[in-house]
């Protein structure tokens, strides 16, 4: 492709993204699926990739993966963000209105009635009509420069439509659909990565990641409602700011009122109430505001809050229906879940006829029965929950929950044994029940869901039920087995029933071949997780992966024997100190001998942390290392390693035999001009050597950045030599 074919390529590729974002979002009439969608970017991003020369920073891509963002920079609001004082009644809301009467000298005020959003309040900050800062709330006077993060937005356009002032601070809610929610939500349930209890918390938590790339990924969106500083003044209402937002092309809320009086605010407050579930955001109430910005200065505000609005709160959403009966699911680690069945009850505009119940154990405490007539909550919470039971009116002779008894002490699934075993959440320990059988249809195919799940090997199209079906059918036991599954029986796989048939189709299929190809070029570290190796999660695969070359070297891994060997030395040390209590020493001879052998305890120790364990996090753990080693040597791994080879596919690790840094270890300090700590890591273990957090004589360089602190001190005491990113870079060639 010359230079010239590339430039047009590029814009036509440009317009057609910008294209199809605006109908996407603005018309809500998409012509072409998120895959689809998605291809045409990453074309886009190829040919900027290739020809550097026409890459722009407004470009779609541009929206994505701009992650130049390093911690988050704090910065002024020019204009505070306030707060809004909260009201729960009828009454509550006309003593705002006879306040404001009695400030104003008339009670012919007019107002909007707009939604709450239910998400997290940014302020944009627009210069000459180009979008330059989005800023949280943070503490109101001051907040996180988000702008890398906000920009990846699709829907929040990096420039404003027609006559903009010279500067504006524009506010609303970034929040995520309920649709989108669930659907990451799904992608982590196939994880079996905890839950996120609502969108709010999804969206807070998205929009402080600091990797803009899975940002992007999550699809955030955004609502404009308010002005914060404006220089010239450019409107003098609410009425008519709602309307200049929209002129601007930014995205505004799907319905507000303009009203004379309380009466009417009142009337359109219900309206709201019974339209808002149809909303894209999540709302949990409505926002009554006095429209003229004169009248608005007048009354101005408390530290905390405007005078001339609030916020009108509605009740949680909640609903009774009976308890028909509690089922029981099986993950893939085997754990029993229990899962309410209810009544179908309409619930925040959508019927609800599952809820989640957590554990036995909560099951227990809020006394919860089959029969039971029971409240079921749904306040911004998407799965909703069973928040209490009615014993009055429970049916005579209802049983205590009992999961074993209900099981018949064996698994749903696969009929296996079942034991007792303690599950670390990141909320709660608690103890669980768990299928004992590997080879359970239930966990074989949790398994192959989680094996193509995005953050795994991103084998799209083999979801839950896809790969429960493989696994029924009995086309896959292990993970890898949807390498042997062909083109032919991918696409006349019925999803359906024998009377109903649903046909996956070749399209669905090609895709899945073609992805699963792609897989095999993975590094060591996703397949590791992919695997779904007991405790290994996706950062102890990413350390794991970075530390061994193949999955021969790491399933007889010396630095995870060394981790094991650390710990017995450890324990034995413990055990062996001349003050252990456990243990006292029986006389002075004893204490001796013991005080030496604990100084030899120490020297190997300390031996195996300057040696095969240097740069070691500590993630990778004693009861890691023992289960990776366990699983690898046991059936199931060494049935998976059988097959990888069988296969061809022989992951690499990202880790390098001979480098310009083998057998050297570097500490990084600092913030580097260009390189991210991550990045300078990578580097250093792909040239053979070690990042250790920690400056001793043994470390062979420090590489420092701006405001490097104590480890540069130390560096310069101990005569370590210190490198900057310029000289470090050299040194890679
Ligand atoms: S106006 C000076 N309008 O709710 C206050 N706020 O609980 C200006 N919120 O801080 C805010 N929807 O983050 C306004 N239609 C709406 C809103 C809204 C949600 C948020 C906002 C505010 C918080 C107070």
């Amino acid at each position: 492709m010359t230079p010239a074919e590339a430039q047009s390529k590029i814009v036509q590729l440009r317009a057609e993204v910008v294209r199809h974002d605006e109908r996407y979002h603005r018309q809500a009439k998409p012509e072409i699926s998120d895959f689809d969608y998605d291809a045409l970017k990453l074309e886009l991003a190829k040919l900027e990739e290739r020809f550097p020369q026409f890459a722009t920073k407004d470009s779609p891509t541009q929206r994505v993966g701009d992650d130049r963002v390093q911690g988050f920079k704090e910065v002024a609001h020019r204009q505070k963000m306030l707060s809004l004082d909260n009201t729960y009644n009828e009454t509550e809301l006309r003593a705002f209105h006879a306040r404001l009467a009695k400030l104003l000298g008339t009670d012919d005020l007019r107002y909007t009635v707009e939604p709450k959003i239910d998400g997290l309040a940014v302020s944009l900050t627009y210069e000459e009509g180009k979008l330059v800062r989005a800023v949280t709330r943070g503490k109101g006077d001051r907040g996180d420069d988000v702008t890398a993060n906000a920009r990846t937005i699709r829907t929040l356009p990096h420039e404003l439509k027609g006559a903009a002032p010279k500067v504006v601070e524009i506010r609303g809610e970034i929040y995520l659909t309920v649709a989108e929610f669930n659907r990451i939500n799904a992608e982590r349930a196939a994880a079996e990565e905890e839950l996120y209890a609502n969108p709010r918390n999804l969206a807070a938590g998205t929009i402080k990641q600091l990797d803009s790339a899975e940002v992007a990924r999550r699809k955030l969106e955004i609502v404009l409602y308010s002005m914060g500083y404006c220089e010239p003044e450019v409107v003098d209402s609410q009425a008519e700011l709602q309307k200049k937002l929209k002129a601007w092309g930014l995205p505004v809320v799907e319905r507000y009122w303009t009203v004379r009086g309380i009466d009417e605010a009142w009337e359109k407050i219900g309206e709201l109430d019974r339209l808002r579930h149809d909303f894209a955001y999540g709302t949990d109430g409505a926002v009554v505001k006095l429209s003229d910005f004169t009248q608005q200065r007048e009354v101005g505000a408390t530290d905390k809050a405007p005078r001339w609005a609030i916020a009108y709160k509605f009740k949680p959403d909640t609903a009774r229906t009976r308890l028909r009966a509690i089922t029981i699911q099986v993950g893939k680690t085997g754990i029993l879940s229990p899962v309410a069945e209810l009544d179908p009850v309409l619930l925040a505009g959508s019927t609800i006829s599952r809820a989640t119940l957590h554990n036995e154990d909560e099951i227990r405490r809020k006394d919860i029965r089959v029969g039971d007539l029971v409240e079921i909550e749904k306040a911004g919470e998407v799965i909703p929950a069973v928040l209490q039971s009615f014993p009055d009116e429970r049916p005579a002779g209802a049983p205590v929950f009992d999961l074993f008894a209900v099981v018949g002490g064996h698994c749903p699934v696969c009929g296996g044994k079942i034991a007792r075993v303690e599950v670390a959440a990141e909320d709660a320990e608690g103890v669980a029940w768990k299928c004992q059988n590997y080879d359970c249809s239930a966990q074989r195919a949790g398994r192959l869901g989680f094996f193509c799940s995005r953050r795994a090997l991103a084998i799209d199209g083999v979801g839950g039920v896809v790969a429960a079906k493989l696994v029924e059918l009995d086309h896959v036991k292990d993970p890898p087995d949807l390498y042997d599954v062909t083109l032919e029986t991918l696409a006349t796989l019925n999803l359906g029933t024998a009377e109903e048939p649903r046909v996956f189709g070749e399209k669905n299929a090609t895709k899945i071949v073609a992805a699963r190809e792609a897989a095999r070029s993975l590094p060591l570290e996703k397949w590791l997780y992919a695997l779904s190796v007991p405790d290994v999660g996706e950062t102890t695969a990413r350390e794991l992966g970075r530390r061994h070359r193949t999955f021969a070297d790491l399933a007889d891994s010396a630095l995870l024997h060394a981790v094991l060997k650390k710990a017995g030395l450890g324990a034995q040390r413990e055990w062996e100190a001349p003050a252990s209590r456990k243990n006292p020493a029986k006389s002075d001879e004893d204490k001796a001998r013991r005080k030496e052998l604990c100084a030899r305890l120490d020297a190997e120790i300390a031996a195996l942390d300057a040696g095969p364990l240097a740069g070691v996090p500590a993630d990778i753990g004693p009861a890691v290392a023992a289960s990776t080693l366990e699983f690898f040597a046991g059936k199931p791994g060494q049935r998976l390693l059988a097959k990888l080879r069988k296969l061809g596919i022989d992951p690499q690790g990202t880790v390098a035999t001979t480098g310009v840094f083998t057998g050297k270890t570097l500490v990084i300090t600092g913030t580097l001009p260009s390189l991210k700590r991550d990045e300078a890591e990578q580097k250093i273990l792909a040239a053979g050597g070690k990042v250790s957090g920690s400056v001793s004589k043994k470390t062979s360089y420090v590489l420092a950045g701006d405001e490097a602190g104590s480890k540069l001190d130390k560096a310069k005491e101990l005569g370590v030599p210190v490198i900057a990113e310029a000289e470090f870079l050299r040194m890679l060639g």
